[in-house]
């Protein structure tokens, strides 16, 4: 992990005229970091090997992680994926746009780069203003990861952008803090089985009510979701879940000084500890994470103890996101 910078370009405002010019950044291919709902994206032109090779160069990211590509339009699926099954159009009509992910077959058209040499090609539709807007006026589908260097925490404001990666982009596009503050829920579907790749933003139940099917987990299949490497999305501070409480003490007593993470202020009266969210409400708490875990870092914590929530709905993502930051 590299340490935050000290020099960096300042965000612009996500404007009519600032996202103009970051879509001529993209047509000249350039790299510029723009919100979605989830985290911050930085996007090249997906179909431009030498952009998108400028991403992997600024994440510092291992060429095997393909990147997701961002769509403002039906039409543009159709531009980047060879065919579109039955179930994945129904998810695109119901939930997009918004933060599902689903993984198609790939045309030509998109380069190896892009997907890391997969025959598949990672489609969504951000439900953000400033970010379709990007592409609509770029003309072009845009592959973004997350706007972090590789491994570390994802932002959630632009700030966060501009200290870790300012000094590489082309332009930050400022458009507050996201809505959601974990990453999409990435999908497959094969012979009409639904396959959840990574847990996200939008809950699987919500998939299964709407499909009245069962989404199956594929866990440990690097080959179909390469990337979900066991530690990600780790600052630099060393990151426990709580057992039980016996656990807090105990690591207070090896290590001293260790920050406690409680999911909600309600019910707790330690002045001391950080809170994800007043009542404990999964949405609160997921949009709060990234910038806890970031703020750890920040501040110099070395050591810090969450208290976990439910692995149900988006608790699913939030646990999933914990434990690859702890390792
Ligand atoms: O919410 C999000 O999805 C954010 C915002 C910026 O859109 N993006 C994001 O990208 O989380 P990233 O690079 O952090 O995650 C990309 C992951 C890869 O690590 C891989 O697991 C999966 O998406 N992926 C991409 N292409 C794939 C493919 N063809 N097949 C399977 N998994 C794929
Ligand atoms: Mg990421």
């Amino acid at each position: 992990v590299r340490p935050l910078r000290l020099m960096y370009k300042n965000p612009v405002p996500a404007r009519e005229e600032n996202i103009k010019k970051a879509a001529e950044i993209i047509k000249m291919g350039g790299v510029v970091a723009f919100p979605t709902e989830t985290v911050y994206g930085l996007g090249a032109n997906a179909l431009n090997p030498h952009a998108v090779a400028r991403i992997y160069e600024i994440k510092n990211r291992p060429s095997f992680d393909p990147l997701i590509v961002h769509v403002c339009s039906i039409e543009m699926v159709d531009r980047v994926a060879e065919r579109v099954d039955e179930i994945s159009k129904r998810l695109m009509g119901r939930f997009w746009p918004g933060p599902l992910t689903i993984v198609l077959p790939k045309r030509e058209t998109v380069p190896s780069i892009t997907t890391a040499g997969l025959e598949t090609v990672a489609l969504r539709m951000p439900a953000n203003e400033t970010a379709l807007k990007l592409i609509e006026y770029s003309s072009t589908p845009i592959a973004a990861p997350s706007a972090n260097p590789f491994g570390y925490v994802s932002p959630t404001n632009a700030l966060q952008v501009a200290e870790m990666l300012g000094d590489r982009v082309d332009l930050i596009l400022d458009g507050g803090k996201t809505t959601f503050g974990v990453e999409s829920t990435i999908i497959m579907v094969r012979d009409e089985r639904v396959f959840l790749l990574r847990p996200g933003a939008l809950p699987v139940e919500e998939i299964e009510e709407f499909l009245k099917v069962r989404v199956e987990v594929l866990e440990g299949e690097r080959v179909l979701s390469p990337g979900m490497l066991p530690k990600h999305y780790a600052p630099k501070a060393k990151v426990f879940i709580m057992g039980d409480w016996n656990d807090y003490y105990r690591l207070k007593a090896l290590y001293g000084n260790v920050a406690l993470v409680l999911p909600k202020r309600k019910g707790y009266y330690d002045l001391n500890a950080i809170y994800l969210s007043e009542e404990g409400e999964l949405r609160e708490i997921a949009a709060n994470l990234f910038e806890t875990l970031y703020s750890l870092d920040k501040k110099g914590i070395k050591f810090a103890v969450f208290k976990g929530v439910e692995e149900r709905g988006l608790g699913r993502a939030i646990m999933n996101r914990l434990k690859k930051a702890s390792g």
